[in-house]
């Protein structure tokens, strides 16, 4: 069993949009997935066709066979759930005293025999991020090509760098670059700038822009079960083999 979180040090660049259809990519190629969402915004059930009025999730139900839900499409996914803010709050105290709080219960799924478990998290530092980095293996960091992300890339490395300080099979981050323009000569310039400072670490494929991803949405399902053959879709895909080959190494 891998277990894989995405993150980032800023919002919005596309984590919760490529869990699902990372996870969606590697169950079409016979995987056993599993997705966490590890983010109070609880938002990672819309990609995943879960009922919106369902406000289950890890903070009531914790996190053991019982509190899979079953997505209609072949992956399996535990919800964050909707709290009330008190609630929130304490379960974030609770963490923050138990950093293995995630790494322990991930660890209890062993009979469960996924292969993979994918990690949704809010951006930035967080005690969510801390779980996370305490329960994966390896981290994607989704990135935008754009000057705010590059800019803010070294501090969020550092970050994860104290995170997995003591990990022993941790295993690195790689960069992901997501939202890539078809044609701005910015963001290959941002593109080109990753590659010269970070070229090991990027993941050789960036995941285009595409309008679908949205509509998708709208339709509450992935956009590689609404428009499989869009730019993003087929990029999703080549990631997907790329976790798969990288995994094996
Ligand atoms: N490849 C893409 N092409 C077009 N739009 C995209 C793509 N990836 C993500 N988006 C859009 O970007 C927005 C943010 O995506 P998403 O919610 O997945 O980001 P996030 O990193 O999870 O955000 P947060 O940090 O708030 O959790 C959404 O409107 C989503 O539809
Ligand atoms: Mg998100």
């Amino acid at each position: 069993m891998q277990v894989i979180a995405l993150i980032s040090g800023k919002g919005g660049v596309g984590k919760t949009t490529l869990t699902a259809n990372l996870a969606v990519a590697l169950a079409q190629r016979q995987a056993r997935v599993l997705v966490i969402d590890l983010d109070p915004q609880n938002a990672q059930r819309l990609h995943l066709g879960m009922d919106p009025d369902d406000i289950s999730g890890l903070v009531r139900e914790g996190i053991h066979p019982d509190s899979i839900f079953d997505s209609p499409f072949g992956v399996h996914f535990i919800p964050f759930g909707q709290v009330l803010p008190q609630d929130l709050a304490e379960f974030e105290d609770e963490l923050d005293q138990q950093p293995h709080w995630l790494a322990d219960r991930i660890a209890l799924l062993e009979a469960a025999a996924f292969d993979f478990v994918l990690l949704d998290t809010p951006p930035g530092s967080s005690v969510f991020l801390q779980q996370a980095m305490q329960a994966a293996h390896r981290a994607l960091i989704v990135l935008m090509p754009d000057a705010a992300s590059y800019a803010t890339l070294a501090k969020f490395l550092d970050l994860v760098q104290e995170y997995t300080a003591q990990r022993e099979d941790f295993y690195g981050a790689d960069l992901l670059i997501n939202q890539m323009p078809a044609q701005n000569r910015l963001g290959h310039q941002v593109r080109e700038a990753l590659y010269e400072s970070h070229g090991k670490q990027l993941v050789p494929v960036a995941i285009h822009k595409d309008a679908r991803v949205a509509e998708a949405l709208a339709f509450e399902r992935p956009v590689l079960e609404y428009e499989p053959g869009c730019k993003t879709s087929l990029d999703v895909q080549y990631l997907a083999d790329w976790v798969l080959d990288s995994h094996q190494q």
